[in-house]
């Protein structure tokens, strides 16, 4: 029997930002619907990660390949990546004056949902699905006839990447620390979110600091990034570990 290719595949993977390598060799799985976390200490290449894998054209790859549900992600353009089901979420969500968010999302919506060979929604049914999602995820419903993120809280930003990630309901999504800045409902609203999206198929790489979110999600796997490479692997016991030791003992074990 043949094992079936995992949903992402990330090998040795080397990334320029600038004059600098912030990605030495990343190598990593996500199996289907899989939840993997990666933990790492501030500056170990984290968001540059999930930058790359969305395809930000100030991260250069000068190594390595990367595949995405069967296809050459790395030879993909961030929209039809975006379209295959790949959804990151940024640590800084940026604010886009002059776009209203109800129609930012809608157009994204649809984008994806043509690719998934499903009809296009009309204004009034999605803004049906988008209340209902935004109620759910304590976002006022005003925010949606808003500019994207403006003047939104860091909060609020946060949970109007959530909104984004309820309604594309990507095959992979990679959450950027999504849960800093969130207060406690905040964050309750990102583990039900994402089992919600397990339980449809939706595997997830999440970044995170905060032990009790990460024991939440039950991940299959934790990860460990230090300068740039995958210094550690293990299960919940490594996250524990992590949080009561802090990165830098665990870096110095692994360069002895
Ligand atoms: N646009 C950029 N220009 C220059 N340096 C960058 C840029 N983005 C990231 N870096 C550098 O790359 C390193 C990794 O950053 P980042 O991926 O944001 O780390 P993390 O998310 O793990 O905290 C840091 O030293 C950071 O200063
Ligand atoms: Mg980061």
């Amino acid at each position: 029997m043949t094992h079936p290719e995992p949903l992402l595949q990330v090998r040795d993977l080397r990334v320029d930002v600038g004059e600098r390598n912030v990605l030495k060799s990343v190598s990593l799985d996500v199996p289907a619907g899989a939840l993997v976390v990666l933990m790492g200490a501030n500056g170990s290449g984290k968001s540059t990660l999930g930058l790359t894998l969305a395809g930000h054209p100030r991260y250069r790859v000068v190594g390595g390949r990367a595949r995405f549900a069967g296809q050459d992600l790395l030879a993909l353009s961030p929209e039809t990546r975006a379209r295959a089901g790949l959804f990151v979420s940024f640590q800084a969500p940026p604010e886009i004056p002059g776009v209203k968010n109800n129609l930012f999302i809608r157009t994204a919506l649809n984008a994806v949902r043509a690719a998934r060979g499903e009809a296009p929604l009309d204004a009034f049914d999605f803004l049906g699905d988008a209340r209902t999602a935004a109620t759910r995820l304590g976002l006022p419903e005003a925010m949606l006839s808003r500019p994207v993120n403006d003047g939104f809280s860091g909060g609020e930003r946060k949970r109007n990447e959530l909104l984004q990630l309820a309604l594309l309901k990507p095959r992979l999504a990679l959450l950027d620390e999504i849960d800093s800045g969130m207060d406690v409902d905040g964050v309750r609203a990102v583990v039900q979110l994402v089992q919600e999206l397990r339980a449809q198929g939706t595997a997830f790489i999440v970044i995170s600091h905060y032990l009790q979110l990460i024991e939440s999600l039950a991940p299959d796997a934790v990860l460990r990034l230090d300068q740039g490479c995958i210094a550690q692997t293990g299960d919940i016991a490594l996250a524990g570990d992590i949080a009561r030791t802090g990165f830098a003992p665990a870096a110095e074990a692994v360069a002895v």
